[in-house]
């Protein structure tokens, strides 16, 4: 169920080039997850001062909220060089155990969608998290023998959109597992000012408003949506971004008043209508979409129960009244005697 479509939360090619010059650098300039930062700083800051590599971070959380940031801004913080790499990018335990063995004393080692890191390739990572070593095989059958290579300590820092189909013993071996929350539309603001700064935009307040309500609690969003929106309030307008210019041009680009992406409305509209809103299990739904039930749980629908769209309840998912608003169907007149309006 994925969509190329503006609104899609994942990263494309164009977000890819100015994504950098967005990110900021370090934990001061990183808006919001103020949970997350400040228990960051303060390992960050244990660390530096006992002159040891950092513990293990895990990031997880829907895409475009921070987690790639993160990782750099661990990295210059500690003060130490930062390697990328994927789940899926490693093929081969020997890919990842010639990347480990290149690492220097604190390195931060980001691996991304780490949930999609295979078997073989995975069993590499728990000597090397756990006691900084890696243990070789040498020959083949009978006479294989193995042998253990020690490491210089390191960070490993993961990132994962699906923190539920991560293996037992790898998410034991994080010290620190940190969640990612969508941003309120006060943060988003903040982030789209300090992104028009950046990029030389002019905003006014009520741009910046009108960009934040509609940007799905997502900064990957609301930096795509400025570009866009700059592009029309340069073409057609004066060149600022009002909340007129911001309304006009997300309504051209068809973002939702909510913010809500082609995937949300889909899963409403499912709910609404192939189910009367509910209740209904998650694996019903999901099925009826074409997803798995823990995508579902945990990559689209987070944003539709914050945003009160659906509620969870012991029978079921249940549409709530802004779910009808909002996809266009009629509300049925109990609804509001339903409690969960
Ligand atoms: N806390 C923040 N403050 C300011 N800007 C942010 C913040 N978090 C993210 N951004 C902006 O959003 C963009 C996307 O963030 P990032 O690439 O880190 O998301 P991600 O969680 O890694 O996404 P994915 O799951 O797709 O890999 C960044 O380029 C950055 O400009
Ligand atoms: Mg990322």
């Amino acid at each position: 169920m994925s969509d190329k479509r503006i609104i899609s939360a994942e990263l494309t090619p164009e977000d890819k080039i100015q994504e950098n010059s967005l990110r900021p650098k370090n934990l001061s300039e990183y808006i919001g997850q103020k949970k997350v930062r400040d228990n960051l700083s303060i390992y960050i800051k244990a660390a530096k001062e006992r002159g040891e590599a950092l513990d293990h971070v895990l990031l997880y959380g829907p895409p475009g909220l921070g987690k790639t940031t993160l990782a750099g801004i661990i990295a210059e913080e500690m003060g130490t060089r930062l390697k990328i790499t994927s789940g899926p990018a490693v093929e081969r335990p020997g890919e990842l155990a010639a990347i480990l063995s290149g690492l220097s004393e604190g390195d931060v080692l980001f691996v991304d969608e780490i949930h999609r890191l295979n078997r073989q390739v995975e069993e590499i990572l728990y000597p090397a998290m756990e006691d900084y070593a890696i243990d070789i095989i040498l020959g083949k059958g009978a006479t294989a023998k193995s042998i253990r290579l020690d490491l210089p300590p390191f960070t490993l820092v993961g990132a994962t959109t699906r923190a539920g189909l991560l293996s037992a013993p790898l998410r034991d071996r994080f010290g620190v597992v940190s969640h990612l929350e969508y941003y309120s539309d006060e943060e988003l603001e903040i982030i789209i000012k300090r992104s028009a700064g950046v990029l030389n935009v002019s905003i006014d307040d009520g741009g910046a408003k009108e960009l934040a309500k509609r940007s799905r609690g997502t900064p990957r969003l609301a930096n795509r949506f400025l570009k866009r929106v700059r592009d029309f309030a340069q073409v057609e307008f004066d060149g600022i971004i009002t909340s007129d210019v911001a309304d006009h041009a997300l309504s051209s680009l068809e973002v939702d008043m909510n913010g809500l992406d082609g995937n949300d409305r889909r899963i409403l509209i499912t709910l609404i209508d192939q189910f009367n809103g509910g209740p209904v299990g998650v694996d019903s739904l999901a099925a009826s979409i074409g997803e798995d039930a823990g995508t579902l749980e945990e990559v689209y629908e987070p944003y539709l129960v914050q945003k009160g769209f659906i509620n969870r309840t012991q029978r079921g998912r249940v549409a709530a009244a802004r779910a009808y608003d909002s996809v266009g169907r009629k509300k049925p007149e109990e609804i509001d005697d339903r409690g969960d309006g």
